[in-house]
């Protein structure tokens, strides 16, 4: 017996059971000890059929992703290979799927000739998510069993499929109640393939056809979602072979396009990204196993945009929410426009009018503080004023139970100046969500000095229960986020003055995959709070920072952004596109002049770098000042918070893609030009020097 695969017999049945935790990777030991035991079935006479089980949780995730892009390349057996001699068996080979079967993981069971599941199951190809293709028979495979619309849909969604659709599509023969054993199940179901009650059937058989013009309508479906993103459309390119050519010539098209790109600098990105997501649930000092409080009850202070959404979010994952104002005007505005937000989804047909009843009978609005006594935990999100926060925190430490965790929503407000209110700093800790909290998925947590082991356990377990996306920062002022927005923001203003226009800076970094460029961004954010901020802080700016002014000139017309109808860009009524505006056009070419500027013409990568570059530089500033724990956790900020293109694997990882030396050079001259706020970051420098890049820092 190999200890990857277990062996057992049940009468004239083999059952080989993966054992190869966590999720039962198809690592080289297991693809060779899978091969190995099938020979072995198959000569044994006492072996009429087949089952091939997981142990644990899950059936198989698929490849073992941690093998791709490795030198020297992984060991034979190769996965098509080991899936082609299970195809060809001829005592039948059954799936018995529980948990997940994923990638090659459904690859596997494909070449199985029954495949039994349990209800809660989930089967799908998620290779694209991860910059690849099926390549192990599953675009030749899944187009013959379910035919070619089915199968696209599940492949270029990369999304795992509940098995009863699975069923009902039928690449699931069977699905056996939660409680039935599954492994019984496939062996009856074997047991009737060689009875001849149940068809052996092998999924690469036949031929399939498809209308002319489904390849094209499902580009143009997903134009929008993959803009950037290569696997998709190679992933159409393949199944696309299933339809124009033989089996085996199919089988090599897939091989030929999955081999381009598992190298291939987006899939190293898109894996990198996988790993990140996985890597922020890991605290050095904070182990898993550290108790994490029980939250059942919720408070939320201030009913606002941000409160509002943050209570949504914690009604949505079923906290029961108390959501205090000040007063009646706010608090009846504030419900009201959750209530409409639920009723819309509702009309789109998005929640049903049950669950929206539902989830507003979770939330109640009150004025008196004192409701908010026996909540477990209390997000403070009202404006962003210091005096303000720490009142609401002094009042919340003197009315709350001994152990609730307070929590601040502020972006760039100092979090233990805010604990120091209290008499519980050990309970305080940042929660910043992004806007429109209900929706988007980043949680900036901060880690304030004296916040305890234990509170940032609960708020990392809490971020996961609300289906957010956690991750733990340290203090300073627009923590990671914010603070390296602010680099990029700036120098989008400084290009302005230098020769380039709004349209053309957002242009260049929508095309490089932001959802939006900066200006449309500013636009869509609201334009006034900046004003106000940059209003606050101009007494202590100092003198010889470059400053530019064409903000500020743009609110005292009264622009504010998207609000106003007016802000960067004009906007029809009713209407969120920017439309370009001459007049803010003469603004900015009259401010160069004014500045002394010979307005030149900027190209759209000079764009791309000066804007990403200053950026990168306070990634790497944030990293050596320990407040983000890794490079990989700025991405994770950037994809959730600001939907950097996945693809390029967060903004450390481009720089790493980029090379160092570039971006340091680049700073290099900037410093020279701009002055102190553009210093090389000294790891920045360090790793230039040494050839190194962030990963090399990380690891
Ligand atoms: N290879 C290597 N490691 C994997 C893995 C894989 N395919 N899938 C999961 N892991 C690791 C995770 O990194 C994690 O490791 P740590 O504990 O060290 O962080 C651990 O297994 C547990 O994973 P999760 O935290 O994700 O556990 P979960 O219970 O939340 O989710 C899962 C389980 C749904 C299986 C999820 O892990 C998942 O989606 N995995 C990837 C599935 C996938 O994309 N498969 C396709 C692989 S590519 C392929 O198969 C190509 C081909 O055609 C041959």
């Amino acid at each position: 017996m190999s200890s990857v695969v277990e062996v057992t017999q049940d009468g004239s049945v083999r059952v080989l059971s993966i054992d190869n935790p966590p999720v039962n990777g198809l690592g080289a030991a297991v693809r060779s000890a899978l091969a190995e035991e099938l020979t072995k079935a198959l000569q044994d006479e006492g072996v009429e059929a087949i089952v091939l089980a997981g142990k644990g949780k899950f059936f198989c995730a698929g490849a073992d992703i941690r093998e791709f892009g490795k030198e020297p390349p992984p060991d034979t057996p190769h996965l098509p290979d080991v899936i082609d001699a299970l195809e060809a068996s001829t005592k039948p080979v059954v799936a018995a799927i529980q948990g997940v079967a994923a990638g090659g993981g459904l690859e596997l069971a494909l070449g199985c000739h029954g495949r039994v599941a349990t209800a809660d199951a989930r089967v799908g190809l998620p290779e694209v998510t991860l910059g690849i293709i099926p390549g192990a028979g599953g675009t030749q495979r899944l187009p013959r069993l379910i035919g070619v619309a089915a199968a696209l849909d599940i492949i270029v969604a990369g999304k795992l499929v509940p098995a009863p659709k699975a069923e009902k599509l039928g690449y699931v023969d069977q699905v056996v109640t939660n409680n039935a054993n599954v492994i019984d199940a496939a062996k009856d179901y074997a047991r009737a393939i060689v009875a001849g009650d149940k068809p052996f059937r092998r999924a690469s058989e036949g031929t399939v056809e498809a209308e002319a013009t489904v390849f094209d309508d499902v580009k143009t479906r997903i134009a929008k979602k993959a803009r950037g993103f290569e696997a998709p459309y190679a992933a159409i390119d393949a199944v696309r072979a299933s339809v124009e050519l033989p089996i085996k010539e199919g089988f090599a098209r897939e091989r030929e396009i999955f081999v381009g790109l598992v190298d291939s600098v987006q899939a190293q990105a898109q894996r990198h990204v996988f790993f990140a997501e996985r890597a922020i649930a890991k605290i050095p000092d904070v182990p898993k196993d550290t108790p994490a409080k029980e939250i059942r009850r919720v408070g939320v202070v201030g009913c606002g945009t941000m409160g509002g959404g943050i209570a949504m979010s914690f009604v949505n994952a079923g906290f029961p929410v108390s959501v205090l104002e000040s007063n009646e005007e706010y608090l009846d505005r504030g419900l009201e426009k959750i209530r409409g937000l639920y009723a819309s989804s509702v009309s789109k047909g998005r929640l049903s009018q049950e669950d929206m009843d539902q989830r507003m009978g979770r939330l109640q609005g009150t004025l008196e503080a004192s409701e908010l006594a026996d909540a477990d935990l209390v997000v403070e999100a009202v404006f962003e004023e210091m005096d303000v926060k720490k009142d609401i925190f002094r009042r919340l430490d003197e009315i709350c139970k001994d152990d609730t965790i307070l929590a601040t929503n502020t972006s760039t407000l100092d979090v233990n100046e805010i604990a120091n209110a209290t008499k519980r700093p050990e309970l305080v800790i940042g929660t910043h969500f992004f806007s429109p909290a209900n929706i988007m998925k980043l949680m900036e947590n901060v880690r304030g000095e004296k916040t305890s082991k234990e509170t940032i356990a609960t708020i990392m377990k809490l971020s996961k229960q609300l289906g957010k996306v956690g991750v733990l920062v340290g203090v300073c002022d627009g923590f990671v986020g914010n603070r390296m927005l602010y680099a990029y923001r700036q120098q989008a203003d400084f290009l302005l003055e230098e020769g380039a226009l709004p349209r053309q800076v957002d242009k260049a970094l929508f095309d490089f995959g932001l959802p939006m460029g900066p200006f449309a961004m500013m636009d869509l954010a609201g334009l006034d709070i900046g004003w106000a901020i940059r209003k606050r802080q101009a007494p202590t700016r100092p003198k010889e920072l470059r400053y530019s002014p064409i903000p500020d000139r743009i609110c005292e017309m009264g622009r504010f952004g998207q609000k106003t109808g007016a802000g960067w860009y004009r906007y029809e009524e009713g209407s969120r596109t920017p439309v370009p505006d001459p007049e803010i056009e003469a603004l900015v070419v009259e401010v160069s002049k004014e500045l002394g500027f010979e307005r030149r013409e900027i190209s759209d990568e000079e764009i791309v770098e000066r804007c990403m570059f200053p950026l990168i530089n306070e990634g790497a500033k944030i990293l050596e000042e320990g407040i983000a724990l890794r490079p990989g956790d700025i991405d994770i900020v950037w994809i959730y918070g600001y939907g950097f293109p996945r693809y390029r694997g967060g903004p450390m990882f481009y720089a790493d893609t980029v090379g160092i030396d570039k971006i340091h050079e680049t700073m290099v001259r900037l410093y020279k030009e701009q002055g102190e706020w553009m210093k090389p970051a000294p790891l920045l420098t360090q790793l230039a020097k040494e050839g190194k890049s962030f990963k090399d820092y990380a690891s």
